[in-house]
């Protein structure tokens, strides 16, 4: 199970690309780009990373962010993502990043784009990787934000796929986003919100309702509502699950009750992603190792686990049936 799990053409649908940022890339672009960090190693950066909610990590992803200034940085963020996404894999993913993390510094789209633009180009020449971009808002800024950022991304849209909402969910309900959803739809964004990771199962509801989402990122709070449950599976709403991020942020105190396999086995579109690889300990491949280490997962079960995400990915139906056709 384990060399299957590494070799299966797998699609990652849940990944931050400033959540990618190792340690040592971190520690380097600080020096270099003269960013002062409260890390001294290596070690006191492992060190540092103990969190105990989405907010403590928060602070220190929002700190690790600062390091990026050049567009030579965002290239080499994404260049490293992709180099490991081939080595574990993945022939398919989509990538979330924060321009308001970076706006916030005076660092443009015209920036962090080409530096994205350039990395994704060469892996696809160089391996068939397709990559497709999340433009994500932070929730936990007003709506105005929001719209002013989409307003500064209008040159960029035709290298973004889709649209989603990160950050603190507590206190943000889907809700605040509704003008600025309707305007990313209306340019041919995809939507997608996280919902339901530290919120309750109403904000599930709410992004779907609200937002029209077409995914949901984690959703784990879905377990407490099977009215929601039912509708997840009627509508067949991929849930973009990220187990090691779960357990690092203290949703669930150990893998073992992670409802994942639980969902997968009452038919919800449930997928595995590493959500912050660098800040949790683990790539997607690592993240389907923990599970399958905790619940002894069928090999049944993973392969509908990588079929789900083919199925939620945004890709052209002939690109997916011919994903599906390695998979089956
Ligand atoms: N931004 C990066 N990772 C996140 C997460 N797990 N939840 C909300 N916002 C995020
Ligand atoms: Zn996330």
């Amino acid at each position: 199970m384990k060399a299957l799990i590494e070799q299966l053409p797998k699609v990652e649908l849940h990944v931050h690309i400033e959540g990618t940022l190792a340690p040592e890339r971190m520690l380097m672009l600080a020096d270099q780009n003269e960013v002062r960090l409260p890390y001294e190693n290596l070690k006191a950066v492992q060190e540092a990373y103990n969190f105990d909610s989405l907010q403590s990590f928060l602070d220190l992803y929002y700190l690790g962010a600062s390091v990026l200034i050049t567009e030579l940085d965002f290239y080499h963020l994404m260049r490293d993502y992709l180099n490991d996404a081939i080595e574990q894999n993945i022939v398919h993913c989509e990538v979330m990043f924060d321009p308001q993390t970076h706006l916030a510094r005076g660092i443009g789209f015209d920036v962090f784009m080409p530096g994205f633009i350039r990395a994704m180009r060469e892996v696809y020449d160089e391996s068939g990787l397709t990559v497709q971009l999340i433009l994500c808002f932070l929730r936990d800024l007003p709506e105005a934000d929001a719209l002013k950022t989409l307003d500064l991304a209008l040159p960029y849209l035709s290298d973004v796929t889709g649209v989603g909402l990160d950050s603190a969910e507590v206190g943000h309900p889907p809700l605040k986003f509704e003008r600025a959803f309707l305007a990313a739809r209306k340019l041919g964004l995809r939507p997608v919100a996280h919902a339901g990771e530290e919120g309750s199962s109403d904000m599930i509801a709410q992004a779907l309702d609200v937002l029209r989402v077409e995914r949901i990122d984690h959703g784990v709070a879905c377990v407490e509502d099977e009215a929601l449950r039912r509708r997840l599976i009627d509508e067949r709403i991929p849930l973009t699950m990220c187990p090691l991020s779960n357990i690092k942020l203290c949703v669930f105190e150990q893998m073992a009750q992670h409802p994942i396999l639980d969902l997968l086995d009452q038919g919800l579109c449930v997928t595995v992603n590493s959500d912050d690889p660098a800040y949790f300990g683990g790539n997607l491949v690592q993240n389907f190792l923990a599970l399958y280490e905790t619940f002894d997962v069928s090999e049944r079960q993973l392969r509908q686990l990588v079929v789900n995400s083919v199925n939620g990915a945004f890709l052209a139906n002939e690109r997916k049936q011919a994903l599906l056709d390695q998979l089956l």
